[in-house]
C-alpha cells in the first residue's frame, strides 16, 4: 500500500495533497504505466481519510491525463513521460529562502561557472578538446577492470561491500608504498593514506593546516581547483612568481619572512598550468628555506611520473628527511580519473591527523575500488601502463609542437614540457583568453581561460593545452583552427 504522507494540520487540501504526491511518483517512474492504483476505499481506508477525498484526487489525475480508469477494474497508471518537474524546480514556487539561504546566495568561492557550450566540446567527436586537466578516457582499460571487478567480488564477497580500514585497503598501501619505492621514493606502507583522488589528499592537509585568515603560499598560476579550496577555506593566498626552473627562491626566501605563511603549496613536476619542473638546485633550496622557518610543504605531485625527456629528477618528498614534507599522488592521470584514488604520503604525528581528518570525511574509500585496483595494479603493470602512457603522450606532445611551430602567428611563444600533460601559450599582451575561448568554441575548439589558475581571477594573456587527450590525427586541425583565430587578432581583443 502507499505510503502518502496526509498533514490533515495544513490548509492545503488533502485531496490536493494526495493528487500531487501520486502524480509525483508517475512522472519521477516509481509508479510505472500499467500499474493498478489501490481503489479509492483501500486507500481511504489506510490513510484515514473520506473516500470522498481519495475519489477527487483521482479525478484530478485522470483529468490530467496521469491516470485511466477502467469500468469495473479501477484506476491504472496512465503512459506518463517520466521526468522529475517538481524536483529539479528549482525556485521553490516563489517562496522566501530562509535567511540562512539568502546569506548563503551569490556566495561561492570562485568556482567560474561552467560554460555549457565549451564543455559540450569534450564529448562532441567533432570537437577539438584542448580544455581538459586529464590523459586520454580512450586509453582507460575499460575491459580488464570489468574482469578484476567480477574476480573480486566472488573472492572477497561481502568484505569488499564493507567499510575498510579508514587508512586504506592495507594490501593497496603496501602496492603503493612498492611503486613508490620502484620510483626512487622509499615508502613503507604505514605512512600511507588512501584518500578520494589527489583533490580530497589536498583538501585534508589545507584543513588540518590552515584557518581563515592563514597564509598559504603558492605557485601563481597554479592548480585552479587548489585555488578554490584555500579560498573555501578563507585562506589568505599568496603567489610566487615562476620562470623556466619553477618557483624563484628568491622570492620565496622574501615571501617566507614577509607573509609568514602556514603552508607551501607546490607542484614541482609539470607544474599545472605551466608545465614547468622545478630545477634540482632550486629544490634543495626550497626544503632548506622552508625548514629554516619551520613552514609545511605540500608537494603534489600529480604527473610526475609521465616524464618524456631527461631524467626524473628527486622528489621533494626525498629530499626531505626531517618530516617536513607531506606528498601528495594519484591515480587519476596516469590510470583512471574516475576510481578516484590517490594518497598522502608523510611521517610524524600529521599522519595521525590526517588519518582522522580522512576518516570524519567520509569514514573510508571505496572498498570495492581500492580492493579491485590493488587486484588490478601490481609493480609490473604499473611500469608497464606508464611506458604505454609516456610513449603515447610523447608522440602527442610533439605532434602538438610540430603544429604549433607551423600555424602559430610569430608573437606566440612557448617551452617544450619534458613531460605532464600540457604546454603553456604565451601570446601577445593584448589577447583576452576568454574572448579567445568565446571565439575558437565557435570552430569547435574548447579552450579554458587563463583567469581560472591566478590568484587574483585576472585573465591573463596565457593559454593552457591539453596535448594527452586528444587523439593524433586530430591535433593538428585544432592547433590549425587556434592559429588562425590568433593570427586575426581583431577577434580576440576585447
Ligand atoms: C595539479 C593537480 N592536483 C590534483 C588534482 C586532482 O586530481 P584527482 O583528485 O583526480 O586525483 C589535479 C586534477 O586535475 C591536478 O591537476
Amino acid at each position: 500500500m502507499m505510503r502518502i504522507p496526509v498533514d490533515k494540520e495544513t490548509t492545503i487540501p488533502l485531496y490536493r495533497q494526495i493528487e500531487s504526491f501520486i502524480g509525483a511518483q508517475i512522472l519521477a517512474g516509481t509508479l510505472a504505466p500499467g500499474m493498478r492504483l489501490p481503489s479509492t476505499r483501500e486507500l481511504a481506508r489506510s490513510l484515514g481519510v473520506n473516500r470522498i477525498t481519495v475519489n477527487n484526487a483521482y479525478a484530478e489525475l485522470e483529468a490530467q491525463g496521469y491516470i485511466a480508469s477502467l469500468q469495473g477494474s479501477g484506476s491504472y497508471v496512465a503512459e506518463v513521460a517520466s521526468s522529475f518537474p517538481h524536483i529539479v524546480n528549482d525556485d521553490l514556487g516563489g517562496q522566501a529562502l530562509p535567511g540562512w539561504q539568502q546569506r548563503l546566495a551569490g556566495g561561492g568561492f570562485g568556482a567560474a561557472p561552467a560554460d555549457g557550450r565549451i564543455a559540450a566540446l569534450k564529448d562532441d567527436p567533432e570537437g577539438f578538446w584542448y580544455a581538459g586537466g586529464t590523459g586520454d578516457g580512450r586509453l582507460f582499460p575499460v575491459e580488464e577492470f570489468r574482469k578484476t571487478l567480477q574476480v573480486v567480488l566472488c573472492r572477497d564477497g561481502r568484505r569488499a561491500l564493507d567499510y575498510d580500514d579508514p587508512r586504506g585497503y592495507p594490501p593497496l598501501r603496501e602496492t603503493i608504498a612498492r611503486i613508490m619505492t620502484s620510483q626512487g621514493i622509499p615508502a613503507h606502507p604505514d605512512h600511507v593514506l588512501v584518500t578520494s583522488g589527489a583533490q580530497q589528499a589536498l583538501s585534508l592537509v589545507a584543513r588540518l593546516l590552515l584557518r581563515p585568515g592563514d597564509t598559504v603560499l603558492v605557485e601563481n598560476p597554479t592548480y585552479a581547483v587548489a585555488l578554490e579550496l584555500f579560498r573555501s577555506l578563507g585562506a589568505n593566498i599568496v603567489g610566487l612568481p615562476l620562470d623556466g626552473e619553477g618557483l624563484r627562491p628568491d622570492a620565496l626566501e622574501r615571501t617566507l619572512a614577509e607573509a609568514r605563511p602556514k603552508l607551501i603549496y607546490t607542484i614541482p613536476n609539470f607544474q599545472n598550468p605551466t608545465g614547468v619542473c622545478l630545477s634540482g638546485p632550486r629544490r634543495r633550496e626550497l626544503l632548506e628555506l622552508a625548514s629554516r622557518r619551520d613552514v609545511p610543504v605540500l608537494e603534489d605531485d600529480y604527473v610526475g611520473d609521465l616524464r618524456y625527456d631527461g631524467r626524473h629528477l628527486p622528489a621533494l618528498k626525498t629530499l626531505d628527511v626531517r618530516g617536513g614534507v607531506i606528498y601528495v599522488r594519484t591515480f587519476s592521470k596516469m590510470l583512471m580519473p574516475g576510481l578516484r584514488v590517490g594518497f598522502i604520503l608523510a611521517q610524524g604525528p600529521v599522519l595521525a591527523h590526517l588519518e582522522n581528518c580522512k576518516r570524519v570525511t567520509d569514514l573510508a574509500s571505496s572498498s570495492l575500488i581500492q580492493r579491485t585496483l590493488e587486484a588490478y595494479i601490481t609493480v609490473g603493470r604499473y611500469h608497464a601502463h606508464l611506458r604505454r602512457a609516456c610513449r603515447t603522450y610523447r608522440r602527442r606532445r610533439d605532434l602538438m609542437l610540430a603544429a604549433l611551430a607551423e600555424h602559430m602567428p610569430p608573437d606566440v611563444r612557448w617551452r617544450t614540457p619534458a613531460g605532464g600533460l600540457f604546454v603553456w601559450l604565451e601570446l601577445p599582451p593584448e589577447v583576452k583568453t576568454v574572448e579567445l575561448s568565446r571565439r575558437a568554441a565557435d570552430q569547435g575548439v574548447g579552450l579554458v581561460h587563463s583567469s581560472r589558475f591566478y590568484i587574483d581571477r585576472r585573465d591573463r594573456p596565457f593559454l593552457r593545452l591539453n596535448f594527452a587527450g586528444q587523439a593524433e590525427d586530430r591535433i593538428d586541425e585544432g592547433i590549425a583552427r587556434l592559429g588562425r583565430l590568433l593570427a586575426d587578432r581583431r577577434d580576440t581583443k576585447e
